[in-house]
């Protein structure tokens, strides 16, 4: 077992919405002492959640820009942060879109967008991130998927989106099995309804209503619920997990 570094850095996909479960999430790691590296396609946003992180923190924090579905920008991306930032301990990838086409519509455009954002972007950032992560044998990967990919959909995305967050699930089984040796473990997370704007805007309380009616639970989820388990799948104690998918979702899926 490695020991983290005393001074250890988390990048965070997809962190610049300001109502999203990434920049909730940047904060709820900065205060526990991590310091932030940004990357979201919104370049400009991502520097000021940096910023803001930085101060409100007093921890280092750096933002670029980069569309995750396109590998070259995801490297350039860390590279930048990689130079400004202390050792990468940790990534997680958040970036990601909603889809409510039904499947009978989905063109080929749609299919490639979401799978290039929602799965190839996993693939980019954690490969760029793990490269690193290798030559210190020690690092935490979290990929966001969904209780969609679990239960068919039923919740606002349909099928692309279950697609591409059921890879995730694959695709993280797989590398905790190839890169545990290396000191490296890989977990999702699997979210029910949370709320933030990603459904296609910000949630009615009476959308919030049917979507908590369906789990075991009576609400749906916040950004805070899932910042939680990322601080603790990402911890230095959470070595002996890997290769799991973590529902955190209220209940809605229980296996
Ligand atoms: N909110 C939910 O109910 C819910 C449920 C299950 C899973 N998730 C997953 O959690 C993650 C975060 O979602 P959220 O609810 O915070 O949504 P959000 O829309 O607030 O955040 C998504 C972030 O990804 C960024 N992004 C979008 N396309 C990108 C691209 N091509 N390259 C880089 N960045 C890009 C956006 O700018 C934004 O900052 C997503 O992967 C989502 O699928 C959310």
């Amino acid at each position: 077992m490695t020991d983290f570094p005393a001074s250890r850095t988390v990048i965070l996909t997809g962190a610049a919405s300001p109502r999203g479960i990434g920049r909730a999430s940047a904060h709820y790691l900065a205060e526990r002492g991590w310091n932030i590296g940004i990357i979201d396609v919104e370049a400009e946003a991502a520097k000021r959640v940096a910023e803001e992180i930085a101060l409100e923190h007093g921890v280092q924090a750096a933002g670029a820009g980069a569309d995750v579905s396109v590998e070259a920008q995801v490297r350039a991306a860390f590279d930048e942060l990689e130079g400004q930032l202390p050792q990468i301990v940790a990534l997680v990838n958040l970036a990601g879109v909603s889809s409510p086409v039904p499947y009978l519509e989905v063109t080929a455009d749609e299919w490639n967008r979401v799978m290039g954002i929602n799965m190839n972007g996993v693939h980019y950032a954690t490969r760029r991130a793990v490269e690193s992560m290798v030559k210190h044998g020690v690092g935490r990967v979290v990929s966001l998927s969904s209780v969609s990919a679990q239960r068919g959909g039923g919740t606002y995305s349909k099928t692309v989106y279950s697609a591409a967050k059921a890879g995730v699930i694959g695709f993280t089984r797989s590398i905790a099995r190839e890169l545990g040796q290396q000191g490296i473990t890989a977990n999702a997370i699997s979210p029910g309804p949370i709320d933030t704007d990603i459904m296609g805007g910000t949630l009615t309380d009476e959308r919030k209503e049917k979507m908590a009616a369906d789990g075991v639970l009576p609400r749906i989820g916040t950004p805070r619920d899932i910042a939680a388990a990322i601080a603790y799948l990402i911890s230095e104690d959470a070595g002996f997990v890997t290769g799991q998918t973590l529902n955190v979702d209220g209940g809605l899926y229980m296996h």
